[in-house]
């Protein structure tokens, strides 16, 4: 299997990813964020690459069974139902909604994504759950750092080098590419403490000045969400990780 880190989602256009397997990482916060609502029993999360898509597609919703949530420049965006932090995604929140979710990089990172055949969802919350799965599927694999507008960032970049990491120890049928060598590095030197790697980042002292100390916390906890989101048709939903059966992804 080759495995590839992308080290920003500017660095390739969407159609790069036709027929691929494709992992979305964007620790901080947008894919801890759908780990969160998935867990929480929302029905399914819809990604948006922008907020006038978002607000036109919840137009036709009712009910209340779709929520207009996500984040711009880490704020809850005016008009919209929830924000970006984990602790807003609760049972009683979301469970059973439709999440429609615009993020600053991570929703746009899953929409560019689209023609993959594949495309899973992680963060640390669900490291090992995805390792092994894509370990069992046993194709090449391309993993998005979503990065910050375009640029590099390290949070994403780690999580991917521990991903791979995991893969490494499940199977001896791995080839790096010197972007994923570059991330196996990194998390060799940063990954042994996620959280204060989290809290000494760019973003994460944006987080911290903004007081959402709380959701470095959670999305620096490691494999406490063991579920596989899987982006297909427009909406991310989970999927068994039994790759026999026949709705297997
Ligand atoms: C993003 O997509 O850039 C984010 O998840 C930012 C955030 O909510 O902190």
């Amino acid at each position: 299997m080759k495995v590839n880190v992308i080290l920003s989602p500017n660095n390739v256009d969407d159609l790069y990813f036709t027929g691929k397997t494709t992992v979305v990482i964007d620790v901080l916060r947008a894919t801890s964020v759908i780990l969160k609502a998935l867990d929480a029993g929302a029905k399914e999360v819809i990604p948006v690459g922008s907020i006038d898509f978002a607000m036109k597609i919840s137009v036709n919703s009712h009910g209340g069974q779709t929520l207009l949530c996500g984040e711009r420049n880490t704020q809850m965006i005016e008009g919209f139902d929830l924000g970006n932090s984990p602790s807003e995604y609760t049972e009683e929140s979301v469970s059973g909604k439709s999440i429609i979710l615009f993020t600053t990089n991570g929703s746009k990172a899953i929409v560019k994504a689209k023609y993959s055949d594949k495309v899973f969802i992680a963060s640390f919350n669900n490291l090992s759950k995805i390792a092994e799965h894509l370990v069992k599927l046993g194709n090449d694999v391309e993993i998005i750092s979503s990065g910050a507008s375009g640029i590099f960032c390290l949070e994403d970049t780690i999580c991917a080098g521990a991903l791979v990491k995991l893969m490494m120890e499940k199977t001896s049928d791995i080839k790096v590419t010197d972007a994923t060598n570059a991330s196996l590095i990194l998390n060799e030197k940063y990954g042994s403490d996620i959280k204060l790697m989290m809290e000494n980042c760019e973003h994460g002292q944006i987080l911290k000045a903004n007081g959402m100390d709380h959701d470095i916390e959670f999305c620096s906890t490691i494999n406490n969400i063991p579920l596989i989101p899987y982006f297909s048709g427009g909406e991310i939903k989970l999927i068994k990780d039994e790759i026999n059966e026949s709705d297997s992804k």
